[in-house]
Order: C-alpha cells, then sequence, then structure tokens
C-alpha cells in the first residue's frame, strides 16, 4: 500500500513504565502494510537510564517527535505535554492516537486527540485502585473516559467499564502487553546474567524498587523503609534499584548515607530493561510500589511484596503472586517468604506474549 493511503497511527510514550507497553505494539504495526506507526516521546522521562537504555534494549528507533517536556508539577507537565502535543498534531494529524498506561503523558496525549476529533485508543484501559490520592488513578478515570477504543488487559478492567456504562463495543480485552516485551527479549534477558556483575548468586537475593510519592515523599514512612530494609538485608541480600525521585527524598531526609552503608544492601541506579528483568527472574523476592513489577513477578512466578494499600492489578494478588504490605510489615513478609509461606502463581489468561498481535488486528477492525 502506498504510504499516502497509510493509517498514521500515533504511539504515545513518556516515561519508563510506558516504554515496554509501546515497543512490543511499534514493532508489530511497522509491519503492517495498512499503517505507518509514529513514535511521538513526550520526554517526561530523560535521564540516560530512565529513557535511551530502553529505547535501546528494547530496539526502538529514534521517536519521529520528541516533545521534551520533562519534570514540573502534575500541572505543569501536564499542560506542557498537551501545547507541545497539539502542534504536533496540527503538523501532521495522525487518523488515531495510541496512549498507554496512566501517566501524566497519556492524560495530556489523550486530551488533545479526543478534543482534536481524533480517534484516541487507550491500551492498559479499565485498571482501578479506587484509590483517587493517586495520579495515575485520576489520569487512568479521564483517559477511559475519552478514549474511543479501550484496550484491557484482564476482566476487571472490563468490569470496571461497563460498570460506569462504556459501550460493550468499545471495550476489547487483549491482554498484557508488558509480557510480549518479555517474550520479545526472553533470550538476551536469559543471557543477563545481571546478578552475576553484582557478586550475587542465583535465587539467593532481592530486588526493591521504591518510587511512588505515597511511599517516598513522607520522611516518616521511608524511614521505616530503611528500617526495614535493613533489617531483612541481614537474612537476604536486597538490591536496591533507586529512582531518581527516591535518591533525592533519600538524599533530603539523611537516609542515603545510612542506606549505602548498610551490609547486604546494594544500592545501584535505575537498570535499563534486559539487565533489570535478567535481575528480576532470579531474584527471590522483590519489593515494589511499581505496577508494571507486579505483573512481571506474577508472571514469572517470583514472591512479590507491594508496599501499597491497594493495588489496579487486583488479579496479581488474586492470582498471583503479588501481596500488599505497610513499610511497617515488609520485614516479615520477606521472612515468610524465605520461610517458603508464600502463593504460587496461577495462569492468567492472555498474558501471553501475543498481545500485540490482539491490538494489532482490533485497530485494523476499528479503521
Ligand atoms: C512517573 C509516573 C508514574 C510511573 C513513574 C515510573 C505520572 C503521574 N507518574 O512518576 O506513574 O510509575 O513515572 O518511573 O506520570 N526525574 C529524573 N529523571 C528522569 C525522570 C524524572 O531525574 O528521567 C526526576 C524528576 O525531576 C522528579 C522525579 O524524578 O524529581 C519524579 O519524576 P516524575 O516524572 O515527575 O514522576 P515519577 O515519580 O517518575
Amino acid at each position: 500500500m502506498p504510504e499516502n493511503t497509510q493509517a498514521q497511527i500515533h504511539i504515545i510514550a513518556g516515561a519508563r513504565p510506558n516504554f515496554m507497553k509501546v515497543a512490543p505494539l511499534f514493532h508489530a504495526l511497522k509491519d503492517e502494510s495498512w499503517c505507518r506507526p509514529v513514535l511521538v516521546h513526550t520526554g517526561q522521562h530523560y535521564d540516560v537510564n530512565m529513557s535511551d537504555a530502553f529505547f535501546k534494549d528494547l530496539q526502538l528507533p529514534e521517536p519521529d517527535h520528541h516533545l521534551e517536556v520533562r519534570s514540573g508539577t502534575h500541572a505543569e507537565q501536564t499542560g506542557r505535554v498537551m501545547m507541545a502535543y497539539e502542534k504536533i498534531c496540527f503538523e501532521h494529524r495522525p487518523d488515531w492516537v495510541i496512549v498507554v498506561g496512566d501517566i501524566n503523558s497519556t492524560l495530556a496525549c489523550a486530551l488533545v486527540g479526543a478534543k482534536l476529533g481524533i480517534p484516541v485508543a487507550h491500551l492498559e484501559a479499565g485498571l482501578r485502585s479506587g484509590d483517587l490520592t493517586m495520579p495515575e488513578e485520576i489520569n487512568r478515570i479521564v483517559t477511559d473516559s475519552i478514549a474511543q477504543l479501550l484496550w484491557t488487559p484482564s476482566p476487571d478492567g472490563d468490569e470496571h467499564l461497563k460498570a460506569v456504562g462504556v459501550p460493550d463495543s468499545r471495550i476489547v480485552r487483549v491482554g498484557n502487553i508488558m509480557l510480549d516485551a518479555y517474550e520479545m527479549l526472553r533470550e538476551k534477558i536469559e543471557g543477563a546474567a545481571t546478578y552475576e556483575k553484582l557478586g550475587l548468586e542465583p535465587g539467593n537475593y532481592g530486588v526493591v524498587t521504591l518510587h511512588r510519592p505515597s511511599n517516598v515523599d513522607d520522611a516518616e514512612k521511608l524511614t521505616i523503609l530503611v528500617d526495614r530494609l535493613a533489617s531483612a538485608a541481614e537474612r537476604c541480600d536486597l538490591v536496591f534499584a533507586a529512582h531518581p525521585r527516591t535518591r533525592q527524598k533519600l538524599n533530603d531526609f539523611n537516609l542515603m548515607k545510612r542506606l549505602s552503608k548498610t551490609p547486604g544492601i546494594h544500592l545501584v541506579e535505575p537498570m535499563g530493561y534486559v539487565d533489570f528483568m535478567g535481575l528480576v527472574r532470579k531474584a527471590k523476592l522483590i519489593i515494589t510500589d511499581s505496577g508494571g513489577i507486579q505483573e512481571e513477578t506474577t508472571y514469572l512466578n517470583i514472591p512479590c511484596v507491594t508496599v501499597r494499600d491497594n493495588t489496579e492489578r487486583p488479579v496479581t494478588v488474586t492470582d498471583g503472586t503479588n501481596r500488599l504490605t505497610s513499610p511497617a510489615d515488609v520485614e516479615a513478609a520477606v521472612d515468610k517468604i524465605i520461610g517458603g509461606d508464600w502463593p504460587k502463581a496461577k495462569k492468567i489468561d492472555m498474558w501471553d506474549g501475543k498481545t500485540a498481535a490482539r491490538v494489532v488486528a482490533s485497530l485494523k477492525a476499528h479503521i
């Protein structure tokens, strides 16, 4: 099909958790003759190890458009993405906009598309934590209410959308796209042996990632977390891949020195996708407040302690290896895992590495 008759599909990527969702979809769409995927990077994440490393690992090309919005308050960041993305749409109006996940860039680009009358599709639609203090929950609700096509990862997603009156015709269950990225790079991940570089034995260490404002912006909570991690590290080495926000807060609250001097704690920079998953797949346990890692650990059947009061991914608790824990109970959870007292994961429908193909089929049917 000649290029000028191809549907132009904007795929929006903004921050770290978007990149592994965007990559399988981009690769699947670029092989289709009826469309041209156009990669738009908002620049919400901009550090080499928060962005460039992921583009490289996931074999993504340079973005067609880079908005370079960087950090700011929620209003600043959302507003800057909207202004910059609207300009792109005026100059290169796409036929569809695809947004993924729940970050500020997801919301901002969905708003721009919807207001310009460009159809918007949301990949990872319908997830709800029920917690409106989470900026991501607001982003999810608004994005889902203005997107025309809602691709859900699990039945709870469909149910949340139906409960607010979204017609069945707009909801398509496609499964979990993150796991497509894992399958796409499985060989490289299995060859990564990141634990060796850190001097650790496979199956004998934990991995920690914490970045939610609710955990790291509160000095009291972060102090409790550092305390519990330090005690748990006496029994299980812990690799703490600290997000820039967390590093900043550890410094602000004078906790950095203590953490970095604790035996058994390996404080490292955030890693690229392949190295990180290479570390996770051989871990004994994970302690996190991330969304995606709750899913990856269930897929890999690795115990996951999620330091949150709620989750928008309940299937990882009902059918998976994920358990919600308060900061004070982290050490006890680690002990349970070491004692072998932790649930095993069941196979979850459509978490199979074939989600991108289902998304492509759904999009084609709607164009
Ligand atoms: C964002 C997303 C969150 C996602 C997380 C993954 C929203 C509302 N939040 O939160 O859903 O789970 O990304 O990482 O969209 N910073 C850097 N370098 C970077 C990026 C950020 O130094 O490349 C610093 C910023 O200056 C800021 C802090 O990290 O001080 C937080 O960044 P921000 O993008 O605002 O939010 P996240 O906490 O990363």
